[in-house]
């Protein structure tokens, strides 16, 4: 966990979510990421995006009538956050950013507080935030322990994702970049401190099965694959992306 959040915490990964360095299948991968929300917003009131940085979709939660919670590990991002919800003059009842892992989500999401049904909420992971996070088995867990409806969304594994990711990370600036390929998934790696995975979908599908908790896979844009319940999946595949 430290090294993650050491690295993350040395502004190191900030380089990752700069719309200029992003190549045509990364844009999109993250305007279709943006459809699907779009599609499941009847479904949830409370959109709580985890490993949030300095948040996504909290201007688009809010214009759209929900609240909106950011978690992430790394103090920075967190106070960045609630800086952007002031200069945006969001309602800061509506909209937080709080310190913490995915691996207490339990702790740190509590509907009621929002006066949202449990139903009503969703615990999103957005742009592989979830193959920067340190066991998903841990994280799983605690999903099926929250009972919270939950969308990952992810790189898939084909050798066309590996391409792309792979260029992606030296247009960011990464160098000695290693591609590190098992049977759980293909991560990358640099001495800077990057690691990142994206998992094979057979091995994500086993760790939610040994976690007791149903599990979708919809793949998406040319790159990417979400993790959600079937029953938010069916509201997903009509889409054609
Ligand atoms: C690749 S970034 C996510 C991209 C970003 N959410 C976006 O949509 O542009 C990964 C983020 O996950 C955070 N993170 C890593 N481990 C975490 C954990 N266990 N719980 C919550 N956040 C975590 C990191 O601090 C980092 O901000």
């Amino acid at each position: 966990m430290a090294e993650i959040k050491d690295f993350y915490e040395s502004g190191k990964g900030d380089r990752l979510i700069d719309p200029l360095l992003f190549p045509e299948e990364i844009k999109q991968f993250l305007t279709c990421e943006k459809r699907i929300l779009e599609t499941l917003a009847d479904s949830f009131d409370l959109l709580v995006e985890v490993g949030s940085m300095y948040g996504r979709y909290p201007k688009w939660a809010v214009e759209n009538g929900k609240y909106y919670l950011g978690i992430d590990i790394v103090q920075r991002y967190i106070e960045t956050g609630r800086k952007i919800i002031l200069d945006l003059q969001l309602n800061p009842d509506k909209c937080r950013f709080v310190l913490g892992g995915a691996e207490n989500i339990t702790d740190l999401v509590k509907p009621r507080e929002w006066n949202v049904k449990l139903r009503k909420c969703l615990l999103f992971f957005p742009f592989n935030s979830f193959g920067n996070m340190e066991d998903p088995l841990v994280i799983v867990k605690g999903i099926k322990k929250s009972g919270l409806p939950f969308l990952i969304s992810t790189y898939g594994t084909s050798q066309e994702t590996n391409v792309c990711r792979e260029q992606y990370y030296r247009d960011c600036g990464y160098s000695e970049i290693v591609s590190l390929q098992d049977e759980k998934g293909v991560r990358f790696v640099s001495p800077d401190g990057l690691s990142t995975i994206a998992y094979h979908p057979d091995y994500l599908q086993e760790i939610f099965t040994i976690a007791s908790l149903k599990v979708a896979i919809v793949h998406f844009s040319q790159i990417a694959v979400a993790f959600t319940l079937p029953e938010l999946a069916k509201k997903i595949m009509p889409i054609t992306f």
